[in-house]
């Protein structure tokens, strides 16, 4: 699939079928995230990839909106790493960039994916802390749920020339 096609049909997808997914494609996801840009070349990020549903299972205890988690095959929780950050500040776009690659990357490989937000929610950051025992200087950024889609994805039009400006506002 191509980028454009991939970009512009990416969904967020919550239904999954049972099929697993293999290590090679997930690592493939992960090289995905880390060929993400980042200021300065920081590259702050983490990931945290969960395949054991008896944690995935509890996501849904401090996340108000991941009950679709439940039948997701695979998980990646992308962290930020304060330590590594050379441009302070800027992990959150980072960790953001990685995030998007990830759905993308997902998307072309025939996944279906789903964007959890985490950062800056106290208790979603602390249940994934708890959970997984996350030292203090990485902060849990987003959740990704993986499995093979249920549900088509196709192209929604989202186009709105009042919001796009040429040389002024
Ligand atoms: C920062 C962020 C947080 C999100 N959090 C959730 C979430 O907690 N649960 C969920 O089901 N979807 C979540 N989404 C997915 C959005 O609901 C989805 O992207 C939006 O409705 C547009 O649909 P699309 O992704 O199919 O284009 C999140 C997306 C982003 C970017």
């Amino acid at each position: 699939m191509d980028a454009m096609k991939a970009i512009l049909t990416r969904r967020s997808v919550r239904k999954y079928s049972n099929k697993e997914i293999s290590d090679g494609l997930i690592n493939e996801l992960i090289e995905s995230g880390i060929s993400a840009p980042s200021a300065g070349n920081q590259q702050p990020w983490h990931f945290i990839i969960l395949d054991d549903h008896k944690l995935i299972d509890k996501i849904p205890d401090f996340h108000p909106h991941a009950k679709m988690i439940l039948n997701a095959q695979r998980a990646i929780v992308v962290c930020g790493d304060l330590d590594l950050e050379t441009n302070k500040g800027f992990w959150i776009q980072d960790c953001a960039a990685a995030t998007e690659n990830i759905l993308i990357a997902a998307r072309a490989k025939g996944l279906g994916s789903c964007w959890l937000g985490v950062y800056p929610r106290k208790d979603r950051i602390s249940g994934l802390r708890k959970m997984l025992k996350i030292p203090l200087n990485i902060i849990p950024f987003s959740l990704i749920s993986l499995g093979y889609p249920a549900v088509e994805q196709s192209k929604v039009d989202r186009y709105n020339s009042e919001r796009i400006h040429r040389n002024k506002w």
